[in-house]
């Protein structure tokens, strides 16, 4: 069949993508990703008010761009997002450069340095409307050039956006005060403390705002030794592992004004409840139970986090944007369990019912006696050897029955009807090549049924190990082999 190219006539485009729905904290933080994805580790952000206008650079100290690499990058989607990318990348569509800084300006220069080599382009949206093409300036206009400043080092990437129409306007007024610019600043900063405080806190990240460093906001409050804290669960949805950990926050008492005000971030405590979910550790959506529940006070200290892999994109679609997220279904069921609990722990601890007993406690493990643990081979339901009844009990028994009782836990987790697969037994003849660790646990589970005269010959003996969920991937003939080699004796 024939075809025609058809190129896309600019001016709509832009207008388009420049609406695409940013928010000024959004596309601030998309701008670092790229930062972060090139390896810096300080960025450097300054806003700029002018009355009539103002700037917004970033400069990083990353490993900046070549002039072609440079060419590339200012593409209007510059990377295939089908294409995997490198793990922990930020990147997606290879548009955030673009669709970010428009949303906030009409002008985009970018000042970068690679081994020494400097490369600049620059977008001026006003000149593409005007001659309704693609044309991009290969030099960065001097009155922008001029507060850019130089980068230091061998390499690094400036870039600045100005014309700030979007970033300086509200429906109202067509510039805005200096102290609602600045205002706007703030609260930038304080969302950017909150969307990247993982990154600063693992990567040793310095981003500075203003002159102002950007100090992490913790929101599961993990330093606090009143926060409940749950196991780590993963879950393999659909080929990725999802890691899940949930926090319930210290009933207010337990907190000073400061870490009150603190917690309570810039929405208030109930408003803060929820799925906090990241992606490389960036957050990226926060603050609410997905649709699955409502946002009562009482469950107002429960704060789930959710990690993801930038492999899960596509599966968990994640916006342009990287602010949206919607779980797969089956990851839907699974996080709905867990928030029921965490619920119910926050509930318990808002009335005050389980904080007093574990006070100054870094009260660690759920109160689940199951967990999911995930692992390459699919998902198992395991004890939670650190419930608190169990860890009494172990603590106030002898050695001997110490033994037996976590033999016997043993078996509970094997048997756990959620772990039996459903595999017939292997019934053909020849014996098996078996772990040691299988063996003494044959061996063990044998010679208590020996002692508590449960069987009474070794026929019996094989026949009750047969129905054994824990030895289901063993056949008759091996389970005598191990038997015999070990000499049980029975009469
Ligand atoms: N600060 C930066 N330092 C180095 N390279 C950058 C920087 N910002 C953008 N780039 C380059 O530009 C490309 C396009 O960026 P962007 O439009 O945000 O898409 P994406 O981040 O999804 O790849 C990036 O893949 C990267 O190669
Ligand atoms: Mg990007």
């Amino acid at each position: 069949m024939n075809t025609v190219v058809t190129q896309p006539s600019a001016t709509p485009v832009i207008q388009a993508l420049r609406s695409l729905g940013y928010s000024a904290g959004t596309a601030i933080a998309d701008l670092i990703d790229n930062s972060l994805d090139a390896k810096a580790n300080k960025i450097n952000l300054q806003f700029k008010y002018f009355g009539n206008d103002g700037a917004i650079t970033i400069a990083d100290n990353g490993y900046g761009m070549n002039d072609d690499t440079l060419q590339l990058a200012m593409n209007i989607g510059s990377k295939d997002p089908r294409t995997d990318r490198q793990p922990k990348e930020l990147g997606r569509f290879g548009m955030g450069l673009k669709t970010a800084s428009f949303s906030l300006g009409k002008r985009l220069s970018v000042l970068t340095k690679f081994n020494g080599d400097y490369a600049q382009r620059c977008w001026d949206l006003d000149h593409v409307t005007q001659c309704n093409e693609w044309q991009l300036f290969t030099e960065i206009p001097n009155e922008v050039r001029q507060f850019m400043g130089d980068i230091e080092g061998d390499s690094g990437t400036i870039i600045c956006i100005d014309k700030l129409d979007r970033f300086m306007g509200s429906e109202n007024v067509k510039t805005i005060q200096e102290s609602s610019f600045f205002a706007k600043v703030r609260r930038i900063h304080h969302h950017l403390e909150f969307i990247f405080h993982s990154i600063i806190e693992h990567g040793k990240v310095q981003v500075i705002l203003n002159g102002n460093e950007l100090d992490p906001w913790d929101p599961f409050l993990v330093k606090h030794t009143s926060t409940l804290e749950g196991e780590t669960q993963v879950l393999n949805i659909n080929g990725n592992k999802i890691k899940v950990k949930y926090y319930v926050l210290p009933h207010a008492s337990f907190l000073n004004e400061m870490e009150y005000k603190r917690a309570g971030g810039s929405r208030g405590w109930r408003d803060h409840q929820g799925f906090y979910i990241y992606r490389e550790n960036r957050l990226l959506h926060y603050g609410d139970w997905l649709g699955m529940f409502q946002k009562d006070t009482s469950s107002q200290l429960a704060r789930v986090r959710i990690d993801l892999p930038n492999t899960a994109d596509e599966d968990w679609q994640v916006d342009i944007k990287k602010s949206a997220v919607i779980p797969p279904d089956k990851a839907k069921r699974r996080l709905e369990t867990i928030a029921k609990f965490v619920r119910r722990v926050s509930r318990d601890v808002f009335y005050y019912r389980t904080q007093g007993t574990h006070t100054n406690q870094n009260f660690k493990g759920s109160l689940n006696t199951w967990e999911l643990s995930g692992s390459d081979d699919g998902q198992q339901f395991v004890l939670n050897r650190n419930h608190p009844v169990l860890s009494e009990i172990q603590k106030r028994i002898d050695g001997e029955s110490l033994k037996l009782l976590n033999l016997y836990l043993k078996f509970v987790q094997l048997g756990s009807p959620s772990n039996i697969t459903d595999s017939p037994k292997m019934e053909e003849e020849s014996i098996q090549i078996v772990t040691d660790a299988m063996k003494e646990l044959v061996i063990q589970f044998a010679s208590i049924l020996i002692k508590l005269q449960v069987v009474q010959n070794k026929q019996q003996l094989i026949d009750a190990l047969i129905t054994q969920p824990a030895f289901d991937s063993l056949n008759r003939k091996t389970l005598k082999s191990i038997i015999e080699e070990a000499n049980l004796n029975h009469e």
